[in-house]
């Protein structure tokens, strides 16, 4: 089966109406091509917080897709992302995962680019080049469009995406400001990286199942990971004080956003904004400014942001993940951990604590998570099983839309896989368009009154 063929097949590989997902999508090669063209070539991808790169020359490496970019400050203090290839013959320009530089000279002939990527500099210009070189079309390729959304940086390799604004809307910013209005918030130094052997879409998809962990982490629950109550905590988390029948049955809260941002999971109500548990700490919520910026439905969600296609907020612990595509059987997982600069240090340490205690390699919870999808994977591999479609029809035609509250509408239910169906609608909407005019377009939005 050739692509050309495939990109017609791409909205029937997604059925909204029985809920089912096609299992080759996490599988096949040609697919997971195309959804580097299609999706994270054209996507605003999360590169950095501002304060990984406070000052001029700061740079963090990165990826959009599998291309190595480089999100740093340049001189006027503006972030640029620059693709970490020298023009000449390929070589990485940059080695460092992080640092400072005033410019960067590739090692292998010496061409030397700016803070801006033009090349400003080529050994034997005279004498190898004649100056006939034009060194002003020889430049790093760089992003199309880099923006900002209170202080999260993001760049998108094609120039006819639309703002980032209009990419986020309303239920993006909602997602960010989960995050970005906790205070001044700061990433701590080092990220964690591991690789997983799944489809980056098991775990895009897990973000908001709330069915699993009863199951999954029933071992890390009985080790008493859920809920610890930290120093000078008023509770510990509700959460670990139902069952899991009980869990299954609370009220959850589905924000679904253009181009496939969502939030799912438990509604915020009066217990959770006075949680100060281990890791989660509602105060931030009391703030005046941070209740108008929220607005009335922002204030009563928490869990689980995501911005399509990769970036989790994990709002419990302050920290974002990035799921980074390599290849159909193989993500790399990224763990960023934020700190408020002015919470007390105790809870610096805490958050810490809170990041290796959970997620990344060593994370009680993450190493549950991977196993399931490594064999969720194998499951989409085999010639017969790939024949049968995924199930994601768990509270389809269930639950409350409510839009009266001068927010985005939102479903109120119980556990559900809502997100999950709206993430891969959202999927083959990217895979089937032809460019970013014909996604604006044809991509799905929540009807409103
Ligand atoms: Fe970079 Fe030749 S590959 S200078
Ligand atoms: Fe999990």
């Amino acid at each position: 089966m050739t692509i050309a063929l495939k990109k017609e097949e791409m909205l029937h590989m997604v059925d909204p109406e029985t809920g089912t997902v096609d299992r080759r999508i996490f599988a096949e090669q040609d697919i997971y091509e195309l959804e580097l063209e299609r999706i994270f070539a054209r996507a605003w991808n999360f590169m950095a917080h501002d304060s990984q790169i406070p000052n001029p020359g700061d740079f963090f490496m990165t990826f959009i897709g599998e291309d190595r970019v480089i999100c740093l400050r340049d001189n006027d203090g503006n972030p640029q992302v620059l693709v970490n290839t020298c023009r000449h013959r390929g070589n990485a320009i940059c080695r460092a995962e992080e640092g400072h530089a005033t410019s960067f000279m590739c090692t292998y002939h010496g061409w030397t680019y700016d803070l801006k990527g033009d090349l400003v500099g080529v050994p034997g210009f005279k004498e190898v080049y004649h100056e006939e070189l034009d060194r002003e079309n020889w430049g790093l390729i760089k992003a199309a469009h880099v923006d900002t959304y209170k202080g999260f940086i993001f760049a998108t390799m094609d120039r006819d995406a639309p703002s980032l604004a209009e990419y986020l809307g309303e239920v993006g910013n909602i997602c960010l400001d989960q995050l970005a209005e906790r205070g001044d918030i700061r990433i701590v130094p080092g990220i964690q990286k591991f690789t997983i052997p799944c489809n980056w879409k098991f775990a895009t998809d897990n973000v908001w199942d709330f069915y699993h962990p009863g199951i999954t982490h029933a071992s890390s629950a009985m080790a008493g990971n859920w809920g610890k109550a930290a120093p000078g905590g008023e509770q510990s988390a509700v959460r670990s004080r139902q069952t899991p029948q009980q869990r299954l049955k609370a009220a959850h809260i589905i924000l679904l956003g253009e181009y496939g941002h969502a939030l799912s999971g438990p509604k915020l109500d009066e217990q959770g904004l006075a949680r100060r548990a281990f890791g989660s700490d509602n105060r931030w919520r009391e703030r005046p400014e941070v209740k108008a910026a929220l607005g009335p439905v922002g204030l009563k969600v928490s869990e689980h942001p995501h911005i399509f296609p990769n970036l989790w907020l994990s709002t419990s612990g302050g920290q974002l993940s990035l799921r980074l595509p390599r290849g159909p059987g193989k993500t790399e997982i990224w763990w960023f951990t934020l700190i408020d600069k002015d919470t007390e240090p105790d809870w610096h340490e805490l958050q810490r604590h809170q990041a290796n205690h959970v997620f990344g390699p060593a994370g009680m919870l993450e190493q549950d998570d991977g196993e399931n999808w490594g064999q969720s994977t194998l499951g989409a591999t085999g010639v017969v099983s790939r024949r049968f479609p995924f199930n994601f029809s768990a509270g389809r035609g269930h639950g409350q839309m409510i839009e009266d509250e001068g927010g985005p509408p939102y479903v109120e239910t119980v556990v559900n896989e809502h997100a999950q169906l709206w993430h891969y609608r959202a999927w083959s909407e990217w895979m089937a368009a032809d460019s970013w005019q014909d996604l604006r377009r044809t991509h799905s939005r929540v009807p409103r009154d």
